[in-house]
């Protein structure tokens, strides 16, 4: 039975009744509407709603009913409740008749949606934080296995200047813990409930908001009524923080993508996340990570539909708003699970040691370090830039890397050019040289390692 029948003389039809219930996706706040509405009762007993002795059968129904939802969150859904709200209040009067009709006084479904959405939200970002420090761990882990393992850094997809693996790995973990921070911050900020703003105006009972607040385990109570049943700020925020880590997440992916073509084969992924063709019996394709890229698309989507859900809406709540769990739902979800993904990706991850490193001496990668060199010498570094330039178009005439280069070949491009050239071209020098915080030394990149382990450590 609806919750709202006396104004109405007829049953809505079927149809409508399809296209307004949301029990079939709502079913996953059945935790959190329970436990919000036993402290609801709680509250009640305060201001002598309920006795002493009715609140404890309450609480007891409920509790009872919470245990049954949690062994088989499925249960929910065999029901044609409109949604978790009404399907919470009609089985506890199927329980103990009468007096569940009593545990709706002062309370709103908006702002038990409110309560409810907010309590899942901070679960499950308490979760999603657990994922983050995981595919973080993983990265420190990856980064120490492969410490000095030399890598062609890129810009334009273009060989620019040797990196190493584990500067690359670093690098996602930058990514990923400004991620973990967002996410915080929004912990942070919803931590506030909504229970006690009625509808829009408030609840019509003197209860400690505060106290009702804190015994759900928000921080604090929401300070205004209208707002509390409107704000679905953290829901973009959340939404929002799964968009720029699965960017993120996407473009490692890319980069894996890459590193794995038989092009490149930097890498050779595992047999755990990769898999075969049906007609080619040579491929090995890197299907989980095509997947966390694919998936950021849907995730992004979700976030601009919620976005223009919202932006018109004039206070207080608009059942428009009954839109905002999907979307979230799904965001969140696709988050975690690739989050799990990357991790298990990492995990069993070959580096082909000699292929990065025979990768990174080509390409004209030292083309800086022969500039510096000239600008030691006291040449202005504009005009050392062209030199080296015309020196690569000769060496590349020649077919040879810069190093191979006689003194008197490097001489008719610029006759400050001697012997001593040549240990300033090379691969360890090249990387020793960017010894500056953030740099690829292998003195940063230690020093970056100890630091990001103790950050981990610290939390
Ligand atoms: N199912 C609704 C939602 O998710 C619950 C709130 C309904 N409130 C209302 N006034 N119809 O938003």
């Amino acid at each position: 039975m609806a919750l709202w029948g006396g104004r109405f003389s007829h049953a809505a039809d079927v149809k409508f009744k399809l296209f307004n219930d949301s029990l079939r996706f709502d079913y996953r706040l059945a935790e959190q509407d329970i436990i919000g509405s036993i402290a609801w009762s709680k509250a009640l007993q305060t201001v002598d709603v309920l006795t002493n002795d009715e609140q404890k059968r309450l609480e007891a129904a409920l509790n009872e009913l919470l245990v049954s939802v949690k062994d088989n969150p499925e249960l929910v859904l065999q029901s044609d409740a409109e949604d978790i709200h009404s399907w919470t209040e009609g089985q506890l009067i199927n329980k103990i008749g009468d007096l569940g009709k009593k545990l709706h006084t002062g309370r709103s479904r908006n702002d038990q949606v409110a309560t409810d959405l907010k309590l899942w939200c901070k679960k499950r970002a308490q979760e999603l934080v657990v994922h983050l420090d995981a595919l973080e761990a993983k990265l420190i882990e990856l980064a120490r296995i492969h410490q000095g393992v030399v890598l062609p850094g890129y810009t334009h997809l273009q060989r620019a200047q040797p990196v190493t693996f584990s500067h690359w790995c670093l690098a996602y973990l930058e990514m990923l813990e400004r991620d973990h921070d967002r996410l915080e911050g929004c912990l942070e900020r919803l931590d506030t409930c909504p229970l006690g703003s009625g509808a829009l105006a408030g609840t019509g009972y003197a209860i400690d908001r505060t106290a009702l607040a804190h015994s759900l385990g928000f921080k604090r109570a929401t300070r205004n009524s209208l707002d509390a049943v409107s704000d679905r700020d953290h829901v973009v925020e959340l939404m929002s923080c799964a968009t720029m880590s699965m960017m993120h997440m996407s473009r490692m992916a890319e980069d894996l993508i890459f590193y794995n073509s038989g092009e490149s084969g930097f890498i050779e992924m595992s047999d755990l996340v990769t898999s075969g063709s049906s007609l080619m019996p040579q491929k090995k394709n890197p299907d989980a990570m095509e997947l966390i890229r694919g998936r950021t698309g849907r995730v992004f989507g979700s976030l601009a539909a919620m976005l223009m859900t919202l932006k018109g809406l004039p206070l207080a709540y608009n059942k428009d708003m009954q839109e905002d769990k999907e979307g979230l739902f799904d965001s969140l979800d696709t988050w975690g699970d690739c989050l799990e993904m990357a991790a298990m990706a990492l995990t069993d991850l070959k580096v082909n040691e000699e292929r990065t490193k025979e990768a990174a001496q080509g390409g004209y990668s030292n083309a800086t370090e022969l500039a510096d060199y000239l600008v030691a010498k006291g040449i202005p570094f504009r005009e050392a830039h062209h030199i080296v330039g015309v020196a690569v178009v000769g060496a590349i005439e020649k077919g040879i890397p810069l190093e191979d280069l006689t003194v008197t070949q490097f001489k008719e491009f610029s006759s400050v050019i001697e012997d001593d050239v040549y240990p300033v071209l090379t691969l360890e020098a090249t990387l020793a040289a960017r010894k500056a915080l953030g740099g690829v030394s292998p003195e940063q990149i230690e020093y970056a390692l100890t630091e990001a382990e103790q950050r981990l450590a610290d939390r």
